[in-house]
């Protein structure tokens, strides 16, 4: 499939595997994702998909195989350029991981206090970012008093607020109703047509029912090799 093999890459997996202790979570991954790709992967519970996207933001580290993100290695990235790598990416966490004694506009400007933004613009961005999120209301919420949909959307928010090269969504719309689902996919969207690659975890047979993106399934922690979707290298 030479017509497949990608020319650009910006996340590429070769012959990753991911054991915990006896259990092998991923085998013999090797893939591809191209500059401003959006990708779903999809599979049974257990199959493998929130693994698969902790190890590109090295939340994790493989237990054989390579990693390069955006041209880097992640074996050869020390701890200490980590923080550098982690700001490439969005993440949208499967249990969102929204801090729970901090507002929704504290949760959102944190990414940009740590990465050393100017006040006035962090106020900017924040406000910016929040309304299009349909949460300009309860920006000064905490996020037990928020429903799951508004704390989902106010993690996509602090996925997106950085302006990351990746975003990383894993089941981004997982128990929401369809219009927060319409809300968060309406978000990342917008975030893909200005040129970020969008990768999301999930068993939504809505979402990628209708899809003309690339869908990689994963079974018991292998990519389904009879998958035409699948890039060849
Ligand atoms: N920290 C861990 N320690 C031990 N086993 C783990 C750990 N994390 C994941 N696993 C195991 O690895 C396998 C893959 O888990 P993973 O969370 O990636 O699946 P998933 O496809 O995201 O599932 P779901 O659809 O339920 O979110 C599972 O069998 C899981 O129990
Ligand atoms: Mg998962």
């Amino acid at each position: 499939m030479e017509e497949m093999t990608m020319k650009n890459p910006i996340v590429r997996m070769f012959h990753v595997h991911k054991r915990y202790g006896a259990k092998k979570a991923l085998v013999d991954i090797t893939l591809d994702i191209g500059f401003n790709e959006w990708i779903f992967v999809t599979g049974p519970s257990g199959a493998g998909k929130s693994t698969l996207l902790r190890l590109m933001y090295r939340g994790e580290s493989v237990s054989e195989g390579q990693i390069l993100v955006d041209g880097a290695n992640l074996l050869r990235v020390t701890s200490r350029q980590v923080p550098m790598l982690r700001r490439k990416f969005g993440v949208i966490f499967q249990d969102f991981k929204l801090i729970p004694t901090k507002t929704a506009y504290e949760n959102v400007s944190l990414v940009l206090e740590v990465a050393g933004e100017k006040p006035a613009m962090i106020r900017k961005k924040v406000n910016s970012v929040l309304r299009n999120a349909g949460m300009e209301d309860k920006m000064n919420n905490y996020p037990p008093s928020l429903s799951g949909g508004e704390q989902q959307r106010v993690a996509v928010a602090r996925a997106i607020v950085g302006d990351p090269k990746i975003i990383l969504a894993d089941e981004p719309t997982g128990s929401l109703d369809s219009k927060s689902a319409g809300i968060i996919m309406d978000l990342l969207k917008g975030f893909h047509a200005r040129g970020a690659t969008i990768v999301i975890a999930t068993h939504d047979k809505e979402l990628i029912e209708s899809t003309t993106h690339r869908i990689i399934h994963l079974d018991n922690g292998r990519v389904d090799e009879t998958d035409p979707n699948v890039v060849n290298l």
